[in-house]
């Protein structure tokens, strides 16, 4: 009995000091999310249960280990045991009950989470390899940064133009995979204004560990202004409906044209715009042509009109204006 009692405290004691490791480990990162606060209050209540449960294998273990050695010069057999009913019922029924409570918070908490908020802010989410694209359909904004407003949910419809991807905010503990072909959900209300990156959570190809994009959590009044820099951008483009660099600049860096394609000369998944303006380029059919307006456009609306030497099929199409290829042109000219 006294080694019961012995053995009882200590698995107390090692329990309270296994969760004491482990809450100080900070295997979380901050809440940012509404969110998040039952998602971490059932992974805490995980956190106990596993520090039980090593106690419980462990400290009897070690106990026996040293209270029960064998002594030298002992050489007699150890205590014969038949099986214990009891103890089996009762090693059943308690882990039955244990997770089926589990099963239980599991649900309720799922629900919690993707509760619908009807006044939610609706954007449009496309990933492809190896970039993520922001749509905002009501104000006619489309950014590679994700802008959100805080305390106020947000449905975000989410596709891939080409494989599986994998949307993931830590600070927001939901994860949500991005399908081709089908429009999946993901409903988030940001509760901490800050940024964020949002992170590729599915492996996806050659680039997918540096498939990320900002998630900036804002005021509504922060919102309502970032929005309306970007309508005034839009607009002032189609009004001058001169093509210019910067614009192109602004296109390359937004839309995704970055993640296959370097301005410095190192190779990516796509030829490098540097100093392809006026060049001779390689064709994978062996013959040559001249990097001009032409070209460049063609490959922008047709990406598998012409293979460069080297490279495999596989740029996605987008869907730019004519104003917005002349930007890009624009911008090409100035890569030298
Ligand atoms: Cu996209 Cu990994």
């Amino acid at each position: 009995m006294r080694h019961f009692i012995v053995v009882a405290i200590l698995i107390i004691l090692s329990s309270f000091l296994v969760y004491a490791g482990i809450s100080a480990a900070h295997l979380l990162p901050i809440e940012a999310s509404l969110q998040s606060i039952p998602i971490d209050w059932l992974f805490r209540i995980e956190f106990v249960a596993i520090s039980f449960l090593f106690s419980l294998i462990f400290v009897p273990l070690v106990y026996s280990l040293i209270v029960f050695r064998r002594r030298s010069g002992d050489t007699s057999d150890g205590q014969h045991i038949e099986g214990d009913t009891r103890l089996e019922i009762l090693w059943t029924v308690i882990p039955l009950f244990t997770v089926m409570g589990l099963a239980y918070i599991g649900a309720q908490n799922l629900s919690a989470i993707r509760r619908v908020d009807p006044d939610a802010m609706e954007a449009k989410v496309t990933a492809f390899q190896w970039a993520w694209k922001f749509d905002y359909p009501n104000s006619g904004v489309s950014s590679n940064e994700l802008h959100l407003v805080v305390d106020r949910q947000v449905d975000l419809s989410m596709t891939s133009s080409d494989v599986i991807h994998s949307f993931w905010v830590p600070e927001f503990r939901v994860k949500q995979d991005l399908v081709p072909g089908i429009v999946t959900d993901y409903r988030i209300t940001p509760n901490l204004i800050g940024n964020y990156k949002v992170r590729c959570a599915e492996m996806c190809g050659t680039s997918h560990a540096y498939m990320e994009a900002p998630v900036i959590v804002q005021s509504q009044a922060d919102f309502d202004a970032w929005i309306k820099t970007q309508q005034e951008a839009n607009a002032a483009a189609e009004a001058s409906g001169i093509p210019d660099a910067s614009r192109g600049q602004r296109i390359y860096e937004t839309s995704g044209c970055r993640a296959c394609h370097s301005i410095d000369g190192s190779p990516l998944v796509g030829p490098t715009w540097k100093g392809l303006w006026g060049s001779e380029v390689m064709l994978e059919d062996g013959g040559t042509i001249k990097a001009d307006e032409k070209y460049i456009t063609e490959s922008i609306k047709n990406p598998a009109a012409k293979i460069v030497k080297g490279f495999a099929p596989g740029m996605p199409q987008f869907n730019f204006t004519d104003l917005q290829i002349a930007d890009l042109v624009e911008y090409i000219k100035t890569l030298k």
